[in-house]
């Protein structure tokens, strides 16, 4: 007889502004789930924050420059002794036991702690980082600090927490123009904004705050943008992959570079002096130690014509579409996207749930 296969649900979709994003990812993991070895519950999550049984990959890409989204499917409700239990609204059986979970969810409500502290309330395991690395790692501020503390090189910036109203005339000249400003806690380029002005500074606050109250101000850093990507294996290892330039024709990685705009590369290997590649590399797996990252990462860089690195942010569950740099480096690196799937769940299925 064959072994019993592994139940793993991925849950797509969410509140967050990344939704479409997660969407996407989603629906390139289901792809390329082992099904050997594997059988997948795929459970999306509307922006309202409904979960549902969710269609399969097919409805789940970018078609046409229009986005993809959770709206209907089965409604599930969670609830029982362990509080997340599938059930079918309704219905009165468990639809389905899982064994492991993969939050494929990107932004607030999803890569921020909150999932993954149901998950941990259900003990359920589940891939990726637990609820401490991140939320540090969802909120740009704190990465910062944290990084910042371990001895890890991070830009200039600063913080307007939700009754800080504008810069002073004093941070103003610490920073010195251009500025990004930006949401503490989203991601895709959701609500940022390059200033290159002070009168246009109130605006882009505001723009920022339309996402999140808390917004960054951050000396723009001019240099290319490296990404470098970490993975846990079950054994506890932890590696980083080649790293990757990208390079646009636009003046910054806004939501269209990201997504939309065909003339995003990616050069893997970054075209870099192999030492500043090493660099890159060891201070990828340092800073993902520095929040207590695990199961995977993408850590994000600047580099300075000069060969300095700076650190721009970690994302705990970063993008996995097909034009996504983490599954693009991992397979240039010699691991391609079944068998990242697959270590991902493995990893997680080895730590299991509970203080570690
Ligand atoms: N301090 C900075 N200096 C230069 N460019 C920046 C800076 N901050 C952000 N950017 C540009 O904005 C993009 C998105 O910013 P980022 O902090 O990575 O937010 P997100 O979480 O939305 O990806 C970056 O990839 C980069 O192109
Ligand atoms: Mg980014």
């Amino acid at each position: 007889m064959s072994e019993p296969k592994i139940r793993v649900a991925v849950v797509f979709g969410g509140r967050s502004t990344e939704h479409a994003i997660s969407c996407v990812s989603a629906a390139s993991v289901l792809a390329n789930v082992d099904t050997e070895r594997f059988d997948v519950l795929p459970v999306g999550i509307t922006p309202e924050g409904a979960w549902v049984l969710a269609p399969g990959a097919s409805t789940l890409a970018i078609e046409g420059g229009a986005l993809p989204s959770v709206t209907a499917g089965t409604e599930v409700v969670l609830s029982g002794p362990r509080f997340v239990e599938l059930r079918e609204a309704g219905a009165s059986g468990v639809l389905d036991d899982v064994d492991v979970v993969i939050p494929m969810l990107h932004g607030a409500y999803g890569e921020d702690g909150t999932i993954q502290g149901l998950l941990e309330m259900s003990g359920i395991p589940y891939v990726g980082s637990g609820v401490l690395a991140s939320a540090v790692s969802m909120d740009k501020a704190f990465t910062k600090r944290i990084l910042a503390a371990e001895g890890l090189p991070v830009g200039e910036y600063e913080l307007l927490t939700r009754n800080d109203r504008t810069l002073s005339q004093e941070q103003r000249d610490r920073l010195g123009l251009p500025v990004f400003v930006k949401p503490c806690r989203a991601g895709s380029s959701h609500g940022i904004s390059k200033v290159t002005d002070w009168a246009e500074l109130d605006d882009a606050i505001a723009f920022a705050r339309s996402v999140d109250p808390k917004v960054l101000v951050e000396a723009a850093v001019a240099g290319r943008e490296v990404e470098c990507g970490v993975l846990e294996f079950p054994d506890g290892r932890v590696e980083a992959s080649l790293p990757a330039e990208v390079q646009t024709d636009s003046d910054w990685y806004d939501f269209e570079a990201k997504y939309l705009d065909e003339s995003l590369e990616l050069h893997i290997p970054a075209k870099l002096d192999d030492a500043v590649l090493e660099k890159v590399r060891a201070l990828a797996v340092h800073a993902f130690k520095a929040v207590d990252g695990e199961g995977l990462a993408r850590v994000d860089f600047f580099v300075t014509d000069d060969g300095d690195v700076l650190v721009n942010e970690l994302n705990t569950m970063p993008g996995c579409t097909p034009s996504s740099a983490y599954p693009k480096m991992w397979a240039v690196t010699g691991i391609d996207f079944k068998t990242l799937v697959s270590t991902l769940i493995d990893t997680a299925l080895a730590r299991g749930s509970g203080l570690r």
